[in-house]
C-alpha cells in the first residue's frame, strides 16, 4: 500500500461535472468552456447546468430563478441569531453556524436537490445580513424581482448593481461555482457517503474552504496587494517574501501548472471595475505581482489562481475582507451539491487506510509502576 500525501493524484470518484485541463490551463462545466459561461451566461444558468448537466430551456430556467428567488429569506430564529452574534465572529463561523440552523428547522422531506436549491438561495442572505448587522446597519430583506446576484448585490449595498457591477458578481460566482474534487468538495463527500445530510455535508465543505490555503486565501492575496502600496515595491515585497520561506498568496495549485483561467478571466473585470471604484492603483500593484511572480516562480509550474485576483474583485463589490471565503462558498456550494449528489448515485463508504508506524504489544503498567 503506497502512501499519497494529499491524495495527490488520487480519484475517488467518476464526474461528468467538471472537467480540468492542469497543463493548458482550461475548465469545462459540463463540457462549456468556462470562458464561454463567463461571456454568456449567468448564476441561474451555470447553476443548472451544474446541477442538472444541460443548459436549461425558458421554462426550466424560468422555474429554478423561482426557486432560487423565493427561497431567500431566513427563519425568524436565524435573523435573531445574525444580529445577536459576536460582531467580530468570522463570517464563515456565522455561515456554517447559520445553516446548522437551518438544518434543524427543514423538517419537510423535500429531496436532496430541493434542499440543495434552499441552501444556495439562502446563503447570500445570512451572509448580506450579517454584514450588515455587524456594522448597526438594517438589514435589506431580500427583493423577488432581482436576479440572484443582483439580490446579493443589492441586500449587501442597499441599492442595485451597476452594470458593471452586475456583470462582475455573475461571473465571479460563475468562476467559483465548481473546481472538480477540491478539499471542501471532497469533505462534502466524505460526509455524504456515510449517509448523513446534506445540510451536514454543506457544513463540512465550509469547514474545509475556510483554511487559508484553499477559500481563505483570496484575502490573503488582497492582504499582499495592500502591503505593498505601490507597484514600485512589488520587486522587493516578492523576494522578501520568498526568500523568508512565504508563499505568495493567489499562487499556486495542486492542478493549474500554468495559469488558472479563472484567474485570466477574472484580471479583466477587475481591471475595469477597480477603475470605476477608484482603487485601479491596487488593481495596477496586483498586475505587478502577477508578472514579477511568474517570473519567480513561473518555471516550477506555479502561476496566479482563481484567488489572486478574487480578493480584488468582492473588495471592489462591497464585501469586507473576511467575508470573501464567504462569498465563494455562496457559489460553491452549487458544485459541493451536484458532486453529492453524483456520487450518491453509486455510493460507497469513504473509508481510506494508514500506514501503521508505532509499536505493536506494548505491555500495560500499573500506573503506581510507571516512570
Ligand atoms: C483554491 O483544489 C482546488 O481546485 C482549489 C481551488 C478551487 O477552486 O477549489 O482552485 C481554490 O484553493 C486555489 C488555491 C488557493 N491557495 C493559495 O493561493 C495559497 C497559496 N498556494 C499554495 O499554498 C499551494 O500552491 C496550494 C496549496 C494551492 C497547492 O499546494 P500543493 O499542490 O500541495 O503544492 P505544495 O504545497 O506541495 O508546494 C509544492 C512546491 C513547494 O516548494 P518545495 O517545498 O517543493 O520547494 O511549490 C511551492 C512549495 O513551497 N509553492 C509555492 C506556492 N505554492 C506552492 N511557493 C511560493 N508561493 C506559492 N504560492
Amino acid at each position: 500500500m503506497e502512501l499519497r500525501k494529499g491524495l495527490e493524484d488520487v480519484a475517488v470518484k467518476e464526474t461528468a461535472i467538471t472537467y480540468i485541463d492542469g497543463e493548458l490551463g482550461r475548465l469545462y462545466y459540463r463540457g462549456y468552456s468556462i470562458f464561454d459561461l463567463a461571456e454568456f451566461s449567468n448564476f441561474e444558468e451555470t447553476a443548472y447546468l451544474i446541477w442538472y448537466g444541460k443548459l436549461p430551456n425558458e421554462k426550466e430556467l424560468e422555474e429554478l430563478r423561482i426557486k432560487l428567488s423565493t427561497n431567500r429569506e431566513l427563519p425568524d430564529s436565524i435573523i435573531n441569531y445574525i444580529k445577536e452574534v459576536k460582531k467580530d465572529a468570522n463570517p464563515m463561523d456565522v455561515l456554517r453556524t447559520a445553516i446548522s440552523m437551518l438544518g434543524v428547522e427543514d423538517t419537510d422531506n423535500s429531496d436532496i436537490m430541493e434542499k440543495s436549491i434552499k441552501i444556495t438561495s439562502k446563503i447570500p442572505t445570512i451572509i448580506s445580513y450579517f454584514y450588515r448587522s455587524r456594522k448597526n446597519l438594517e438589514i435589506i430583506h431580500p427583493d423577488e424581482t432581482l436576479s440572484h446576484s443582483e439580490n446579493f448585490f443589492y441586500m449587501l449595498n442597499g441599492k442595485k448593481p451597476s452594470e458593471i457591477e452586475s456583470k462582475s458578481m455573475d461571473v465571479s460566482l460563475i468562476l467559483h461555482m465548481d473546481h472538480e474534487m477540491n478539499a471542501s468538495t471532497f469533505a462534502c463527500l466524505v460526509v455524504a457517503s456515510t449517509l448523513s445530510d446534506i445540510y451536514s455535508s454543506v457544513i463540512a465543505g465550509i469547514a474545509a474552504l475556510k483554511g487559508p490555503l484553499h477559500g481563505g486565501a483570496n484575502a490573503e492575496a488582497l492582504k499582499q496587494f495592500i502591503e505593498i502600496g505601490d507597484k514600485k515595491n512589488v520587486e522587493d515585497y516578492i523576494n522578501k517574501r520568498l526568500q523568508s520561506g512565504q508563499r505568495l498568496m493567489g499562487f499556486g495549485h495542486r492542478i493549474y501548472k500554468t495559469y488558472d483561467p479563472r484567474a485570466k478571466i477574472m484580471k479583466e473585470y477587475v481591471k475595469e471595475i477597480t477603475k470605476e471604484k477608484g482603487i485601479y492603483n491596487l488593481y495596477e500593484i496586483a498586475n505587478a505581482v502577477d508578472e514579477i511572480g511568474i517570473k519567480e516562480l513561473g518555471n516550477k509550474g506555479i502561476f496566479p489562481n482563481v484567488d489572486f485576483y478574487s480578493g480584488l474583485m468582492f473588495y471592489s463589490l462591497g464585501f469586507d475582507p473576511d467575508m470573501f471565503p464567504a462569498v465563494f462558498a455562496s457559489s460553491r456550494v452549487v458544485g459541493w451539491t451536484a458532486h453529492v449528489v453524483e456520487y450518491l448515485k453509486n455510493n460507497r463508504l469513504i473509508r481510506p487506510k494508514a500506514i501503521y508506524i508505532g509499536e505493536i504489544g506494548r505491555k500495560y503498567l500499573p500506573l503506581e509502576d510507571r516512570q
